[in-house]
């Protein structure tokens, strides 16, 4: 994709906003590092804080494959990454107010501290590209609770267990359980973890919601009319596609404090999403409506 001759400047952004009726925000951990949660890739970052772990590669902690191999170790980093407080940021606000307007088509979020929906931003409007915390599911029988449920759990960086199959445990070792005490074999083959219950957080090595597809390739791609990513490196496939994916002639705008790599968008702000997002909704004649408390 070539830049477009126009728009360059905050102007022209505001000029394109006006004129917007389909516009997809396409957002990152960024957007909610000003509530004091962690992005993944920034020096202060959840990855640089894992070298503890001995990991390869700090992205591991989302493997689907170590997960099933030993789920603790994304437990014991987990709590880090669990929002504690259903504030939203200035960032949130602003898209939500394009959905006041009428002009959202599409919020893509690759978070997964679900804060898009304290904001207001209706579900349908919403693409949690890599799921969130609001569910959970147990990998051995695919029992659903409220991601609330093990919240405790999490927070004391416990591995949280599966209701359903704790029971039908408890059921099985009755008649066995002398046997069991007997063989140290059976319970090594048991793996670490069966009956666990795993956020529905989109890991590597694991599909994307099916939303995602459906809604990118089934319309919007094409629909849309203005894109505008914000607080997202643009690392991780295939949410990283979308701006290859979009016609070539949509306004692409990037907001965030670190450049990237393959700089091919129209109109780069780098800095604080917060502060810039103040300063378009001043430009257009808009308010934010939110919340938060700034941390400085
Ligand atoms: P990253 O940590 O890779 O990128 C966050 C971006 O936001 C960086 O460019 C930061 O400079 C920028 N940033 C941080 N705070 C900001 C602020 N206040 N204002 C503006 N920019 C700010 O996070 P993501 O791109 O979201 O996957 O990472 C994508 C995926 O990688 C995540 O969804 C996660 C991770 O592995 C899973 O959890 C499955």
């Amino acid at each position: 994709r070539q830049r477009l001759a126009y728009p360059h400047t905050l102007d022209d952004l505001c000029q394109v906003l006006k004129n917007a009726k389909k516009v997809i925000v396409l957002t990152g951990a960024g957007i909610s590092t000003s509530l004091g949660i962690p992005d993944f890739r920034s020096e202060s970052g959840l990855y640089n804080k894992l070298a503890f772990l001995g990991l390869n590669d700090p992205q591991e902690v989302f493997d689907i494959a170590l997960f099933r191999e030993d789920p603790s170790i994304f437990y014991s980093v987990a709590k880090d990454i669990l929002p504690e407080t259903s504030k939203f940021s200035p960032t949130h606000a602003f898209i939500k107010l394009l959905q006041d307007k009428g002009i959202l088509l599409r919020n893509y979020t690759q978070n997964i501290d679900n804060l898009e929906s304290y904001a207001g931003i209706d579900a349908e409007k919403l693409v949690q590209c890599h799921g969130s915390f609001a569910t959970a599911t147990c990998v051995t029988c695919g029992f659903k609770t409220e991601g609330e449920e093990i919240f405790p759990d999490i927070r004391n960086g416990n591995v949280p267990k599966c209701p359903q199959c704790q029971v039908r445990e408890k059921e099985k070792n009755k008649p066995a359980k002398a046997k069991i005490n007997d063989s140290d074999e059976d319970e090594e083959d048991v793996p670490k973890s069966e009956g666990v219950l795993k956020p529905d957080i989109t890991f590597f090595g694991e599909a994307l919601p099916t939303k995602f597809e459906e809604l990118l390739l089934g319309g919007d791609a094409h629909d849309c009319d203005l894109l505008i990513c914000i607080g997202t490196s643009l690392k991780v496939a295939p949410v990283s596609e979308i701006v290859r994916i979009l016609p070539p002639d949509i306004p692409q705008i990037y907001i965030s404090k670190t450049a990237v790599h393959h700089n091919e968008f129209d109109i780069t702000f780098l800095g604080n999403c917060d502060d810039a997002v103040e300063l378009i909704v001043e430009k257009m004649g808009w308010s934010l409506d939110h919340e938060m408390t700034r941390r400085h």
